[in-house]
C-alpha cells in the first residue's frame, strides 16, 4: 500500500485516451468508501466529460491549466443538509478525495487535485457555470486522465515533523 501511496503524484498533462466509465466508477466508488463524519456521507460528485466545460474551467479556476488534456474532472462538493452543523463537509470530502486519487495509482490513471472552495469566488463561479444549488458546496475539481508526463514516486518522511509521547 505505501508503495503505490508515495507514487502518487499531481499529473498536470494527460495522453488523448479517454478514461473508461467503469473507471470513473472505481474511483467513485473509491471516494464513496471513505470515513466521514457521524457517517453523514455528506460528498456529492458531479462528472464533467464535456469537453468545452474542460477546456474552459480555467476561466472558473486559474490553476485547473491541466483540464485542456485531462479525460474528466470529478467534481466534489459537500451537501450541507447531509451534515447539521455543516463543519466537516471539507474533512469529508478531502478523505473522499484521497481515496480516488490513490484508486487512480492503481488503475494507472493520473490525477490533479484542484480546490475550488472555500474561495468564495471560485464557488460562485462554478456555482454559476453548472448550475449548482446553494445547498451544494463545490470543494475541489479532480482532474483525470492517462499521464503524459512521469513523476518520480517522493518518500516524504520527515521524522523532524513527529513528536512521540511515550
Ligand atoms: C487542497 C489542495 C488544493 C490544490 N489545488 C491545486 C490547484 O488548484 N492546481 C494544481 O495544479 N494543483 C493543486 N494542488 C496540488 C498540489 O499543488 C500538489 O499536491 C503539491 O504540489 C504536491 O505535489 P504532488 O501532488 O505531486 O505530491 C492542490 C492540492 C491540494 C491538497
Amino acid at each position: 500500500m505505501l508503495e503505490e501511496i508515495v507514487k502518487r503524484r499531481s499529473i498536470r498533462k494527460f495522453t488523448d485516451q479517454e478514461v473508461e466509465e467503469a473507471k470513473i466508477e472505481d474511483l467513485l466508488r473509491a471516494a464513496m468508501s471513505a470515513p466521514t463524519a457521524r457517517n453523514t456521507q455528506s460528498w456529492r460528485f458531479l462528472v464533467v466529460k464535456n469537453r468545452e466545460a474542460l477546456n474552459s474551467m480555467v476561466e472558473l479556476q486559474p490553476y485547473t491549466g491541466m483540464m485542456k488534456t485531462a479525460s474528466c474532472a470529478i467534481i466534489v462538493m459537500g451537501d450541507r443538509e447531509a451534515s447539521q452543523p455543516d463543519e466537516y463537509l471539507y474533512v469529508d470530502a478531502a478523505a473522499a478525495i484521497e481515496n480516488m486519487l490513490l484508486e487512480a495509482v492503481h488503475l494507472n490513471l493520473g490525477t490533479c487535485w484542484c480546490a475550488i472552495g472555500p474561495r468564495a469566488e471560485r464557488i460562485k463561479n462554478f456555482r454559476d457555470y453548472y448550475a449548482i444549488d446553494e445547498r451544494y458546496i463545490p470543494i475541489a475539481a479532480v482532474a483525470v486522465g492517462y499521464p503524459d508526463e512521469v513523476k518520480e514516486s517522493q518518500d516524504r518522511y520527515d521524522p523532524k515533523k513527529v513528536t512521540w509521547y511515550r
